[in-house]
């Protein structure tokens, strides 16, 4: 089985409406004859109705929903209000979620569960901050953030989803992960899904890295056998830098 391209664009709390509309404008018209690699924005969740109308052949996700169909939750969205609105995937388990919302491996599971439960997309956020890479022991605490989490999931189930290894010490700093950092967990996700699930379903699924990954290096790191693609952040912000990207591949 070829396991998709992906690249995705998490816009965070950045850009005002009219921009969020130009840029979803331009990289569709920039992207047209890209068909062979899946696009995905996160916008600010408040935009999702403007740019469902125009979204074209991308897919346009969800950074944050609550896992609750309804009720009396101030401030939060559903899973059925973001699908509603023309949402398709949701990322889940982000660090800056985890940490500055605290959110636990608990509350990230029910996301999943939630989700999958709507047939939403998955794109679960794992990785370790920089004490834990300083103690060489990032394997047992990514393993440990999948176990707790997403490898509850059926084998059916687990396939909708997609893995996004994002190192807390990469994102937003400029400092990416070497290639064979960014292969060696890749690789070792990919391992665990197989131990958990079965190989054919690890060989499925797509597994993004993330972490500032940008125009100049998306090409060695897409070039990895384990890496199928990118997570973006402040380099999604602009139509150019992720268009190149995007023909990284
Ligand atoms: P960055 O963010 O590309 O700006 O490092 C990535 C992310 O947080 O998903």
């Amino acid at each position: 089985m070829i396991r998709k391209k992906i690249v995705a664009g998490n816009w965070k709390m950045n850009l005002q409406l009219n921009d969020a509309i130009q840029l979803v404008e331009d990289i569709a018209a920039e992207a047209k004859d890209i068909l062979d690699v899946e696009l995905l924005i996160f916008p600010p969740t408040l935009f999702l109705v403007e740019i469902d109308k125009i979204k074209s052949h991308l897919k346009v996700g969800v950074q944050n929903f609550y896992p609750k169909e309804s009720g009396a939750f101030t401030g939060e969205v559903s899973i059925s209000q973001i699908k509603n609105c023309g949402a398709t995937h949701a990322l889940i388990g982000h660090s800056e979620r985890r940490e500055i919302f605290q959110e636990s491996n608990e509350l990230i599971k029910l996301k999943v569960d939630s989700a999958i439960e709507h047939e939403i997309g998955v794109v679960f956020c794992c990785g370790e901050p920089l004490s834990i890479r300083e103690g060489n022991t990032q394997s047992l605490y990514v393993k440990q953030q999948l176990i707790d989490s997403l490898f509850h999931l059926s084998n059916s189930e687990i396939q909708k989803c997609i893995i996004a290894y994002e190192p807390i010490w990469a994102i937003g700093t400029g400092k990416t992960a070497t290639i064979e950092q960014a292969e060696e967990m890749h690789c070792a996700i990919r391992m665990w899904v197989a131990e958990c699930y079965n190989q054919e379903i690890a060989n499925s699924i797509s597994i993004l890295y993330g972490g500032s990954c940008n125009a100049s290096n998306a090409n060695e790191l897409f070039a990895c056998p384990n890496v199928d693609g990118g997570l973006i952040g402040g380099a999604s912000l602009k139509t150019e830098t992720f268009i190149s990207i995007v023909k990284s591949f």
